[in-house]
């Protein structure tokens, strides 16, 4: 059978994350073949070098695909069968700020939780309501497949302001975690592996992990999780030969005590910041956060490549990679534009998939994708420890998109009191106040 060749666009295309993408979308051509690829960015000279490196790429490897960067939303959203969006409203330096702030007052500032996450939400909401809108204006037939953070407000809000759009917002997270279970399973792929898992985007649980026969391997990863959390046998002997930054290194072994909480689980890793913020918050550096990480590393790297291929005009001894994480990307796209049926976790509207919870709350749980969209899997009832604490992180994060709506400060002022990672309602204020400041060319008028 002869698959319909699909129309991309990319929005963020300037983003760090892009071109390891574009090859990995390249590399699965057999499987989800593409006639054209479009970026769509904001910025136009951050795109830009990108997509210079990308042209040559795409000339040398597939140049059946047509190939066009623009800033121009009608000539981007335009006949695409998809929108695969990665944006960062406010790019790293407010990321730097997010993080940065917080911890003026001994708080942890994360990209994606707690004052960093709410603040970058705020900033997030209005960016991914204009590409959803500019997607149905020029192309109402297309998906988009968002992975922008902080995907759980993104979600809540694009599920509450545009109830009836097509758009799946998925995380990468729980994909690099069962990479890692299946290295320490001594399985080829994490395919090889059934889960089922409940939680909202980077606050979740695995309950059950089985091989296709059904044979259960929880107890096998419950016995080095809790020894090791997600750090990988090769890791441990040091003859990994993947790269992984001292941040990662930390997170993967933290995991371990975020484990011993419920010992029948498995945790993500993000939870390590609602039940240790006061460890996070002494092994940051104030002065130097994640954000200057990427920057010298990620950022430099990516964008010094690009400009490297652009110059040589040959991509034959790139050293960008494909990353071959992102391929969840490639098998969510399949399942919508060629029927699949794929199993995967996605952040979807609760609507009873996880039985004793808001039925309005955006779960990440298992789902049957096919041409229709996802169909969420039931998980059952879940225990108090984790109804209790995700009803606290889902009304903090209904409340950051209410602030939004309605230009909120009282409420916002709730959300920072109501995170696990605030301490008190008056360090809240002191936090709130510094980043309106900070915030005023992204967020609302909060009044
Ligand atoms: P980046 O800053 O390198 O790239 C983001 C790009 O978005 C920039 O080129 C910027 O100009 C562009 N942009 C910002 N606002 C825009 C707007 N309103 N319209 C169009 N373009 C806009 O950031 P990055 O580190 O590469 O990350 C990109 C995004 O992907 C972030 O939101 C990050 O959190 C997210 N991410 C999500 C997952 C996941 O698991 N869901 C995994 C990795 C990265
Ligand atoms: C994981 C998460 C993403 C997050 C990223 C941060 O992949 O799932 O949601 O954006 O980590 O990575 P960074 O390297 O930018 O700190
Ligand atoms: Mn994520």
């Amino acid at each position: 059978m002869t698959l319909k060749k699909q129309s991309i666009v990319v929005a963020g295309g300037g983003s760090t994350f892009t071109p390891g993408i574009v090859l990995m979308l390249l590399e699965n051509l057999d499987k989800f073949p593409i006639r054209s690829l479009k970026f769509y960015d904001n910025d136009a000279k951050r795109q830009k070098q990108v997509a210079d490196a990308t042209e040559i790429i795409i000339k040398e490897r597939a140049p059946e695909i047509e190939f066009k960067a623009t800033t121009d939303p009608e000539e981007a959203f335009t006949d695409v069968d998809f929108v695969m969006a990665h944006i960062r409203v406010g790019k790293y330096a407010m990321r730097e700020k997010d993080e940065k702030i917080p911890m003026k007052y001994g708080v942890i500032g994360q990209e994606t939780c707690g004052p960093g996450g709410i603040a970058y939400g705020m900033r997030s909401i209005g960016g991914v309501l204009e590409i959803l809108d500019y997607m149905e204006k020029y192309s109402p037939d297309a998906w988009m497949l968002n992975y922008s953070n902080p995907a759980a407000i993104v979600a809540d809000a694009t599920s509450r302001l545009r109830p009836n759009s097509k758009i799946i917002n998925i995380c990468d997270m729980p994909v690099g975690i069962e990479h890692r279970m299946a290295e320490v399973l001594g399985l080829k792929s994490r395919k090889e592996m059934v889960v089922r898992y409940y939680g909202l985007n980077h606050f979740g649980w695995w309950t059950d992990i089985r091989d296709k026969d059904g044979n259960d391997l929880m107890p096998q990863l419950i016995d080095w999780v809790k020894e090791h959390g997600y750090v990988t046998p090769s890791e441990l002997e040091g003859t990994s030969d993947e790269e992984i930054e001292p941040s990662w290194a930390y997170t993967f072994g933290k995991a371990k005590e975020v484990q011993w909480l419920d010992p029948d689980t498995l945790p993500n890793t993000y939870l390590k910041y609602y039940f240790y913020p006061q460890d996070e918050a002494e092994h940051s550096d104030p002065e130097y956060t994640r954000a200057n990480e990427v920057m010298d590393h990620r950022e430099k790297n990516v964008f010094s490549e690009c400009n490297r291929i652009a110059n040589i005009k040959t991509a034959e001894d790139a050293k960008l990679v494909a990353d071959d994480h992102a391929s969840y990307i490639v098998d969510l796209a399949r399942a919508i534009a060629y029927n699949t049926k794929e199993r995967m976790l996605l952040i979807v509207p609760n609507h009873g998939a996880v039985e004793n919870f808001d039925a309005e709350g955006m779960v990440e749980v298992p789902c049957i994708v096919g041409s229709q969209g996802p169909e969420p899997m039931t998980q059952g009832s879940i225990p108090r420890f984790q109804k209790g604490l995700m009803e606290q992180q889902v009304a903090v994060e209904k409340l950051v998109v209410e602030a939004w709506m309605e230009g909120s400060y009282q409420k916002l002022w709730q959300a920072l009191t109501l995170s696990r990672i605030v301490p008190n309602a008056r360090v809240a204020k002191q936090i709130l106040d510094d980043l309106i400041e900070a915030n005023k060319d992204f967020w609302p008028v909060l009044k």
